[in-house]
């Protein structure tokens, strides 16, 4: 049994059955990652394991219990962290203001935000804030807007508010999409290290087949919404299934 399993998913768009029969077992303290073409239905199936999107058919369950009808803040408590294809930071707070927001919630569970200033003013959540930077290696960027920073740089911080609420899944959601190759690359690294050194489960949906084998140690195909082969790495190179799905795409 995987700390997440996915059983016999569908989810329908009006005419267009965007899942079907999905299954995915992903195992404790693995990197999984989901792969497939565009339109493929990733980001759908994403939605649906963070309470975003409700199934029409099919369970989805977190270490055994079950993620469905639960509220995004729920499936958190959980123990689900997600990190969205575009980064979700406030450009116009600093990087440790930022950082300061989920610690916050983590202690307090969902805030307004109107609550903002007050979660500034408080130690403790400070103290942590400036330990998470500190681990996330952006200790010296703490007082620079969030909005002048690099892409990977906003990447990294948007996963360290994901670490800071102590995730046991991470989802990431192609997190270099979009992204020069260097910032690609430091983004690869902080995840290689973040599952070395974390007791973490990490999920991955990723378009990019340099990140998927530099990174994950499962794959899942997805193709017209439904899984085509799930293997380890070295399986799926190669596989003619696999490249069957992405011709005419340059993956
Ligand atoms: N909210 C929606 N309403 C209607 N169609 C949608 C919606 N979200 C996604 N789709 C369609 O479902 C299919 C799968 O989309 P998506 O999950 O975003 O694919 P991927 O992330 O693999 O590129 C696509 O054909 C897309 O146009
Ligand atoms: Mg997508």
């Amino acid at each position: 049994m995987g700390i997440l399993e996915v059983k016999n998913v569908g989810k329908r768009f009006g005419g267009l059955q965007a899942l079907s029969e999905v299954n995915l077992s992903v195992k404790e303290n693995s990197v999984h990652a989901i792969i497939g073409p565009n339109g493929a239905g990733k980001s759908t199936l994403l939605n649906c394991l963070v309470g975003k999107l409700i199934p029409d058919t099919g369970s989805v369950m977190f270490d055994g219990q079950s993620v469905l009808g639960r509220a995004p803040y729920e499936i958190n408590q959980m123990g689900i962290s997600r990190v969205f294809q575009t980064p979700e930071i406030f450009g116009d707070l600093t990087v440790l203001e930022n950082m300061m927001i989920p610690c916050f919630a983590k202690r307090d569970g969902a805030f307004e935000l109107n609550a903002i200033p007050s979660v500034f003013s408080q130690k403790d959540i400070l103290e942590k804030a400036e330990n998470m930077l500190e681990e996330m290696n952006m200790a010296d960027k703490r007082h620079m807007h969030a909005a002048a920073m690099s892409r990977g740089d906003k990447r990294r911080l948007e996963i360290g508010m994901c670490l800071s609420q102590e995730p046991r899944l991470l989802l990431l959601d192609e997190p270099t999409a979009g992204m020069a190759r260097a910032d690609t690359n430091n983004t690869i690294d902080l995840l290689k290290q973040i599952s070395d050194e974390r007791d973490i489960t990490i999920a991955i949906i990723e378009h990019d087949m340099h990140v998927v084998f530099s990174l994950a140690n499962r794959i899942t195909v997805l193709a017209q919404g439904t899984p085509l082969v799930e293997d380890d790495p070295e399986n799926i190179r190669g596989n003619p299934k696999v490249r069957e799905a992405y011709l005419g795409e340059s993956a």
